[in-house]
């Protein structure tokens, strides 16, 4: 993993658009690797309260969703990177919410890039309009008492038509959302600044402060879902919303019930 100082990034620029939360943050980049969670998780883990290690690559040559599935993306169409740190906390209990915590620094920051009607999809996509413009994956583990993460977001910045047809749901990108094609570095410079804060004060308080935000962005809410494992679904009812540990909170007949992520996915009824 490089330093930035050879990156195809603007360095300087990054570095003034993140302002105060530049210490947060220890940058590197790659021009090429297979995914950036992949190489974060081969790295060490930075111990509690030393700034997260953050690897954007120009290209992944195996991206990953959850559950093996795919994420694509090219130089120049799309931003993806992760963040490896860790969390002074006794056990991986208390990291339930994570991702959505990600999702949510994710749509504030791209709100005040320019983009409008942004929503977030149970538990890990972030969706303009009915459709997919970025992901989250995160990986947990734990180490000598303390716990890490990785956190690997993927946002289409200008999606060209052949890698479009590629994607098999229906996807978006910022330059349709915002009219013009954004500068990656704004982009994850604006995502980095949103995030600081949050990780700070999950790592204090859990998921609980934050359910309240996600549910005024989310995509099903009052809507009938299926909760679909392996493509049976396992589950339907009302998306009431979330639970102080990121649990997706179900109307049925059987009364409420709450959905952990794990490897199930959400469906609207009618899909
Ligand atoms: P879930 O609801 O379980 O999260 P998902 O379909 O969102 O299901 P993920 O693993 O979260 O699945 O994301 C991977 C999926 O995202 C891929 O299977 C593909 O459908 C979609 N995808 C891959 N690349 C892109 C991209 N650049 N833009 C939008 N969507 C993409
Ligand atoms: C999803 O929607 O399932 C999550 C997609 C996450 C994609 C990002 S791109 C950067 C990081 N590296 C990966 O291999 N995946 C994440």
């Amino acid at each position: 993993m490089h330093e930035l100082t050879s990156s195809t990034l603007d360095a300087a620029r990054l570095t003034q658009a993140l302002g105060d939360s530049a210490g947060a943050y220890e940058l590197r980049w790659l021009p090429v690797c297979a995914s950036t969670n992949s190489v974060l998780l081969e790295f060490p883990a930075p111990p509690p309260g030393a700034p997260a290690t953050v690897l954007v690559a120009d290209a992944q040559s195996a991206g990953r969703g959850r559950r093996g599935r795919a994420w694509l993306s090219q130089p120049g169409a799309g931003l993806t990177f992760s963040l490896r740190r860790s969390f002074d906390l006794p056990n991986m209990a208390g990291m339930t919410g994570l991702s959505l915590v990600v999702g949510l620094a994710v749509a504030a920051a791209l709100e005040n890039l320019g983009a409008a009607g942004l929503g977030l999809k149970w538990p890990n996509d972030i969706e303009a309009g009915g459709c997919k413009l970025g992901g989250v994956l995160v990986e947990l583990g734990s180490a000598q008492g303390a716990v890490w993460a990785v956190m690997g977001i993927g946002i289409n910045l200008t999606l060209p038509a052949s890698l479009r047809a590629e994607i098999d749901v229906p996807a978006t990108d910022l330059a349709t959302l915002l009219g013009q094609p954004p500068e990656r570095e704004a982009v994850l410079a604006a995502i980095l600044v949103e995030l600081a804060g949050r990780l700070a004060e999950f790592e204090r308080k859990g998921f609980a402060p934050f359910a309240g935000a996600w549910q005024v962005r989310n995509v099903h809410a009052g809507r009938e879902v299926r909760i679909v494992d392996d493509g049976r679904v396992v589950q339907q009812g009302l998306c009431l919303g979330v639970a102080a540990d990121g649990a997706l909170l179900l109307q049925t007949p059987a009364g409420v019930q709450a959905v952990i992520a794990g490897d199930v996915s959400l469906r609207a009824a009618g899909d």
